[in-house]
């Protein structure tokens, strides 16, 4: 066993070592959070003074994460925050949870693994691990990160350790959390596998090692693949059973009653987030440069991408019912972030379904418990309108496109002329039914 890693692993068993979490947002506060709880020092450092004010005052901007955690352990001297990377060489292990979005021309961005790996390969010393987390295309690892920490002299798996460990972190789930849900680990070297899930195993419950960054990386891919393409399937069987006079909710109910081969995933407005709508693409995008052409995943995103403009055409029906026309209609949405209870706004399909309603002439507003504003394609800002039962009964017609709990859907069908649902909130509404029309 080689001296490092021998030094390593007792600092890592005796909570001494030091723990730095770069990048402080959804998947990285949680993380840090979790090693703080189980007793090691964290420092959380983040390019962005606002979320690096939050934590050391105490406060989450991360609606999994409570601020009485962050601030205990905050006075507990077990998490730190700061906006730049001097220091980070006295670091034992370092996880990289930055943002990987997609260019306008959907090839992936590394760019903030690229300046966080700067950063860090300005630092790095002897007996130092490094892990990726951010979601990224097989090879990222091996290929961009590897050859820049080794750039200084010294060898992954020998000098330094390097792994991939994907964060599967599902926002507002509270049975599944960053602690609860199995991590998978690859390393560079079989050493560097086994110091890193060392780490995790000493914070989360379950690890699972794999024989390599890449089947890592990959394993994501295949996870959010997986959700894209169904949630792609379920919205077309949802559009062959409008064709057909079917109710695909009854459909769906009915299927899910066989207690194998089936999983229910619903139909809806479209996919949203950092992870469904972009992950696919870093797989096919790299499929492509080795001249495979990735079909499941482009027809997903496809039909996923088409479904703001299907609910749009089902308002311009439901109002045609009513003898209106979308222009010039007021329309009322309920919800923005793209899933219930929590309030990321990125990739929401309410933003397309808006900012289409507003093209054709209609007069939008919308409420969200968790969003006071959004913003629409060309930079247009909405303020939030308080949902009161006047704003309900002023509207033509009301699109649920997010199905908070927080809202009360009898009280909403009550107050309104006409409800357009696009996830089936409206299931247990009893009185009214005749003014819900369904996806
Ligand atoms: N949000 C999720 O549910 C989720 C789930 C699984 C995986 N992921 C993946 O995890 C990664 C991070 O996602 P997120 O949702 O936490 O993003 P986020 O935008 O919430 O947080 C990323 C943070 O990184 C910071 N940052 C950007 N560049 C930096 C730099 N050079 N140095 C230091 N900090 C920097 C940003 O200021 C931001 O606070 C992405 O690759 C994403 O695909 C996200």
């Amino acid at each position: 066993m080689s001296e490092h890693l021998d030094r390593l692993e007792r600092r890592i068993a005796s909570r001494e070592a030091r723990i730095g979490i770069v990048g402080l947002g959804y998947v990285g506060l949680p993380l840090a959070v979790e090693f703080g709880n189980a007793g090691f020092r964290v420092l959380g450092i983040d390019v962005d003074p606002a979320k690096v004010a939050n934590v050391r005052a105490g406060r989450s901007h991360v609606e999994d994460v409570p601020a009485s955690a962050v601030r205990r352990l905050v006075r507990g001297r077990k998490l730190a925050a700061q906006d730049h990377y001097r220091g980070c060489g006295k670091l034992d292990a370092i996880v990289i949870a930055v943002p990987t979005p997609l260019r306008k021309t959907k090839d992936p961005d590394v760019s903030y693994i690229v300046a966080a790996l700067e950063e860090i390969a300005r630092e790095i010393r002897p007996g130092q691990l490094v892990i990726l987390e951010s979601t990224t295309y097989p090879g990222t690892t091996e290929e961009v990160l590897r050859p820049k920490l080794e750039s200084r002299g010294l060898r992954a798996g020998k000098d330094f350790f390097l792994a991939f460990s994907p964060e599967r972190v599902d926002p507002g789930n509270a049975v599944y959390t960053t602690r609860t849900t199995p991590k998978i680990v690859g390393g560079s070297t079989p050493a560097c596998a086994r110091i890193a899930a060392l780490l995790y195993r000493q914070a989360i419950e379950k690890v699972h090692t794999v024989s390599s960054t890449e089947a890592a990386e990959m394993i994501k891919l295949l996870e959010n693949t997986f959700r894209a393409v169904n949630i792609g399937l379920v919205n077309e069987i949802a559009l062959m059973c409008e064709v057909l006079g079917l109710d695909v909710w009854e459909v769906i109910d009915g299927a899910a009653t066989k207690p194998f081969g089936f999983m229910r995933f619903y139909p809806g407005p479209g996919i949203g987030g950092h992870c469904i709508p972009l992950d696919p693409h870093y797989l096919s995008w790299k499929l492509k440069t080795l001249n495979y052409y990735a079909k499941f995943i482009e027809l997903a995103a496809e039909i996923n991408g088409n479904m703001p403009a299907v609910v749009v055409r089902r308002a311009a029906q439901a109002l045609n019912e009513r003898k209106k026309s979308v222009a010039g209609s007021r329309i009322f949405v309920l919800g923005a972030a793209y899933k219930r209870d929590i309030g990321d706004l990125r990739e929401s399909p309410a933003l397309d379904v808006m900012r289409l309603l507003h093209e054709r002439g209609a007069k939008v507003s919308f409420h969200d418990p968790y969003a006071k504003q959004v913003r629409l394609d060309g930079g247009s800002v909405k303020k939030v309108t308080p949902l009161r039962a006047e704003a309900l009964r002023r509207s033509d017609l009301v699109i649920v496109v997010t199905d908070h709990s927080a809202y009360d859907y009898d009280w909403v069908v009550r107050n309104a002329r006409m409800v357009l649902d696009t996830r089936n909130a409206t299931k247990k509404v009893r009185s009214g039914r005749g003014k819900i029309r369904r996806l």
